[in-house]
């Protein structure tokens, strides 16, 4: 287990390599970036498991590519978000799950999961926040007409997007984007970043205090 809770200014920190699950429901593109990340040795960690809630998700291809277990779930076969919740955290304490990353996991979470994972949650989403949280972030910045918008990695509390911010890069808005153009440079964007979040976690460096997070060197 890693030492540090989060808002108690104590770094989260681990000697072994930090367990990671990741959540996902889609396509996968930030999993494959963090697992290339944990495989090639920039992140010393490992990908225990992969959460889905959409059984045919192509993250799911991309986990068994990577040999990593995976648990999928259909939200609609439950009686309540909390109750598939709690055969998550039963999941994620079997495997003793040290750090959850969402990647494109479109559920809001309840206090099943954030009360015993705050400060061990965190998620990647495309805009910089607070600006254009919830879903399509990357459209709502277009229809605004921002001229700069990004990729923000902020730990996950009960709200929708409203988490401590950890790291944030800016991706300029041009004239003739539309929401792919932006969206593909979102992700690069978002494959550099969520990486370097997780590595910067499992070298003990991110300090987690109120809302204000500090990464020590
Ligand atoms: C990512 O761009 C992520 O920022 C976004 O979903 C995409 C998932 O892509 N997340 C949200 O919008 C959360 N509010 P991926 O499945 O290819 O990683």
């Amino acid at each position: 287990m890693i030492a540090g809770n989060g808002g108690d200014g104590k770094a989260i920190s681990s000697s072994a390599p930090l367990k990671i699950a990741v959540f996902a429901s889609g396509s996968g593109s930030n999993f494959q970036a963090l697992a290339e990340a944990v495989r090639d040795g920039r992140v010393h960690a490992t990908i225990e498991l992969v959460v889905c809630d959409k059984p045919s998700a192509f993250v799911l291809e991309r986990a068994r590519n990577f040999g990593i277990e995976t648990y999928s779930f259909s939200p609609k076969q439950y009686p309540s978000r909390e109750a598939y919740e709690e055969e998550i955290v039963a999941k994620l304490q079997a495997h003793g799950i040290d750090l959850i990353v969402m990647a494109g996991y479109m559920r809001l979470v309840t206090n099943v999961l954030v009360e015993p994972y705050y400060g061990r949650m965190i998620n990647v989403h495309p805009a910089l926040l607070p600006a254009f949280p919830g879903i399509n972030g990357i459209g709502q910045a277009l229809e605004y007409g921002a001229k700069i918008t990004g990729a923000t990695v902020h730990f996950v509390d009960g709200g929708t997007d409203t988490g401590p911010i950890i790291a944030q890069q800016a991706v300029e808005i041009r004239d003739d984007d539309t929401a792919e153009t932006l969206g593909s440079r979102i992700q690069q964007a978002e494959y550099g970043l969520l990486p370097t979040v997780v590595g910067w976690i499992a070298e003990g460096r991110v300090t987690l205090n109120g809302r204000k997070v500090t990464i020590n060197n």
